[in-house]
This record gives structure tokens, C-alpha cells and sequence, in this order.
């Protein structure tokens, strides 16, 4: 029993994170197939803009639900699962953004700057992918090296800032039509990992005084 029991544990850890990685392709792969496939709904170019604007939304929860997670539940290694999660949470903005700039804009670039100068939500989507540009170029371990521990933890603060204005970028999209049932449970979600490291960090502060 504690063999196998020892075994199951030792391919967990062998399997993990390829497994994640493999389930982070799955809306991309399913998007390839539908839209291939003829099954993205009347409309499949906003449907295709959606559903990665929401995997961009979905992946970033998760990697900032990391940090409380390996506390809470005393799982240290599940650190191992954030950069990958992060670099996925840019993956999907990219692709958001190329499904915009593509379906919407046909690529031309100055409609593009008109459009993210007009419309105060696509600028604030701009502004949230541009702040994950640094996270992503600085998140391999020769960079962590490069700027050190302490002003590279610094930087990737940032990713707090992201995650206020990626909701602000839905509840805006969203406030024009008038529906905020979705945009309240991300925000729920957002500020119970957000307000779990404020409380985290008082308590620290405290420790030390
Ligand atoms: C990386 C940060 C971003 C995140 C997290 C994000 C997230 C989202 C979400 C959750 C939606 C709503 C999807 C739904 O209704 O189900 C959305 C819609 C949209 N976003 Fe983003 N977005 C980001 C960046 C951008 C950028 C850079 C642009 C364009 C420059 C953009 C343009 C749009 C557009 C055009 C829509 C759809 C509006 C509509 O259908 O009326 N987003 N985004």
C-alpha cells in the first residue's frame, strides 16, 4: 500500500504539470474546432473575441488563486503551477487581441488607434494586456536572476493592477448592455484573492511589530 501509495504520488508529480499544460489547450483547440467546425453560433467572430476575452479572465483567477491555495491547503508545490498559468493568462489576451484586431478592425491599424482612443473599455483592455507584456517577458528563471529576487517580486506586483483593470474592462464592455450578473461573481472572486493577501499582509506587518 505505501508503495503504490508512493507511487501514485511520484507520477502525480511527473504528470502534473503536463497535464495542466494539456488542459490549458483545451478552449484554444476547442475554438480551432468550432470555428472550423461551423459551431461558434450565428455570430463566430464575436463569439471567438468572447470566449477568449473570458479564458484571459478565468486563467488570471487561477494563477492568482495559486499563492492562497498552496497556503491554505499547506501545498507548497503547487507554486510550480503559476508561471505556466500566467504565461497561459497572456497566451489567451494575445489570442484576444488578435481575434479583435482581426474580426473587428480587418487588421488596419489606424482603425485599431482610433477604435482604443474611442471606446474607454477597449483602451482599458489595451492598458491590462500591455502591464502583462513585462510579467511575461521577465517570468523565465535567467530573468528572476537578472533583476533579483526582491525587484523582480516588485514588478510582477503588477499582476494585482492587471486584475483590476482586466474587470474593469468587462464591467465596462458589459455596463453598455447592461448586464453585470457575470462581471459580480468575477469581482467577487477578484477581490476575495486580492483582499485574502491585503489581510495576509497585515497580519505579517503586525508579526513584526
Ligand atoms: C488581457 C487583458 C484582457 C482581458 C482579461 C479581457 C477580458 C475580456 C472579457 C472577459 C470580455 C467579455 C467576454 C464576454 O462577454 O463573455 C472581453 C470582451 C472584449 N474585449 Fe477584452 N480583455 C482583455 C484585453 C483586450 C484587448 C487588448 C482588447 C482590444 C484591444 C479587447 C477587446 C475586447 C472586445 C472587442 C470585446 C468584446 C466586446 C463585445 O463583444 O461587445 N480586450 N474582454
Amino acid at each position: 500500500m505505501a508503495i503504490s501509495q508512493h507511487g501514485a504520488v511520484r507520477w502525480w508529480n511527473r504528470l502534473a504539470k503536463p497535464a495542466v499544460f494539456l488542459l490549458c489547450l483545451v478552449p484554444a483547440a476547442w475554438l480551432i474546432y468550432a470555428a472550423f467546425a461551423n459551431a461558434l453560433g450565428p455570430n463566430p467572430a464575436e463569439a471567438l473575441i468572447r470566449s477568449t476575452g473570458d479564458w484571459t479572465l478565468r486563467l488570471l483567477c487561477a494563477t492568482l488563486a495559486i499563492t492562497p491555495l498552496r497556503t491554505v491547503l499547506h501545498k507548497p508545490s503547487l507554486a510550480r503551477f503559476r508561471r505556466m498559468l500566467g504565461l497561459f493568462t497572456f497566451f489567451y489576451g494575445v489570442l484576444h487581441f488578435i481575434c479583435y484586431s482581426f474580426f473587428d478592425m480587418e487588421w488596419v491599424w489606424a482603425d485599431l488607434a482610433a477604435d482604443i482612443i474611442k471606446r474607454p473599455f477597449i483602451l482599458v483592455g489595451t492598458a491590462t494586456l500591455l502591464l502583462m507584456l513585462p510579467l511575461a517577458l521577465t517570468s523565465s528563471n535567467r530573468a528572476i536572476k537578472a533583476l533579483g529576487g526582491a525587484r523582480w517580486q516588485k514588478l510582477h506586483r503588477l499582476v494585482y493592477a492587471t486584475a483590476v483593470l482586466a474587470l474593469l474592462h468587462f464591467f465596462w464592455m458589459r455596463a453598455g448592455k447592461n448586464d453585470f450578473a457575470e462581471v459580480a461573481v468575477y469581482a467577487a472572486v477578484v477581490a476575495c484573492l486580492l483582499g485574502w493577501r491585503v489581510q495576509r499582509a497585515r497580519h505579517k506587518r503586525r508579526l513584526q511589530a
